[in-house]
């Protein structure tokens, strides 16, 4: 059955994408938070085969560990979903104007570095799925055509930082294809299919148990559908 892992899953987005994919508890689910968060609300949704591990996208050793962790609890398995979740809009007043370099830095660190590191790391550890499908959340903020429709602009850093995930996704597609050998194409169709749906919008269900797993929908292939960016690897 399907293994998925999902970055920054104590609250938020990510708590809710657990929330839905535990309900099938044949899904094995690797949820990770950062050392001290607060996981009340994610043990309340949980599966039995959810194991949480901790992870600081920002830090490369703790993506190792967790990593390694991961290995122990997959017992041979590999991971099906990778959903880069964990990000931070930790200014959100500020402006290209008033650009600090340190907050600038920080969320380049946790927003780009970070789902970087998590897919070279899990790679180089052979926990990927050949087919994997690797998807890094980013805002509409981090699309340049949207962004020029936003006004007064702001989150300044954080946009920068989801447009380079959007890069970040576009090249990751190009290597990973090669490393993994799977097939890769762009699918328009499955594009249109999204766009402009709401967040939490029902789906049909084509694959795995709710509404948001079936943003991660197998004829997608790279689409910035609604606040996603979505990778897919691998012939279905
Ligand atoms: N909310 C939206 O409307 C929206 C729209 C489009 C895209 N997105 C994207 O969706 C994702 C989730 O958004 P959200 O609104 O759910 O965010 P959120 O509520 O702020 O949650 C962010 C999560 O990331 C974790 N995190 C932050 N820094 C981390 C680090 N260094 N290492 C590991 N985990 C870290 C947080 O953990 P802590 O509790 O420890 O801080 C938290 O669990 C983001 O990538 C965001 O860009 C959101």
């Amino acid at each position: 059955m399907p293994v998925y892992c999902i970055t920054g899953v104590n609250r938020g987005l990510g708590l809710e994408f657990i929330r839905q994919i535990a309900q099938d508890s044949s899904n094995t689910i690797l949820a990770t938070t950062r050392a001290n968060a607060d996981t009340s609300d994610l043990k309340k949704v949980v599966s039995s085969n959810t194991h949480i591990l901790e992870c600081d996208v920002s830090d490369k050793s703790s993506v190792s560990s967790s990593a390694s962790e991961a290995f122990k609890h997959l017992n041979g398995g590999k991971i099906d979903f990778l959903l880069a979740n964990a990000a931070v809009n930790s200014v959100p007043q500020q402006t290209c104007l008033d650009l600090h370099a340190d907050d600038l830095h920080r969320e380049l660190d946790i927003n780009v570095i970070g789902p970087a590191n998590l897919t070279s790391i899990l790679l180089e550890q052979g926990l990927l799925a050949e087919n994997v499908r690797i998807m890094n959340m980013t805002p509409g903020l981090g699309s340049m055509t949207r962004s020029l429709g936003i006004s007064p602009r702001k989150c300044a850093p954080y946009s920068i930082s989801k447009a380079g995930v959007n890069m970040l996704t576009v090249h990751q597609s190009g290597v990973l294809k090669e490393k993994l050998g799977g097939e890769y194409q762009r699918d328009a169709e499955g594009c249109e299919r999204l766009e402009g749906k709401r967040q939490w919008e029902v789906l049909p269900v084509r694959w795995g148990g709710g509404r948001m797993v079936d943003l991660v929908d197998p004829r997608l292939c790279i689409a910035e559908a609604y606040r996603l960016t979505i990778i897919r690897i691998g012939v279905q």
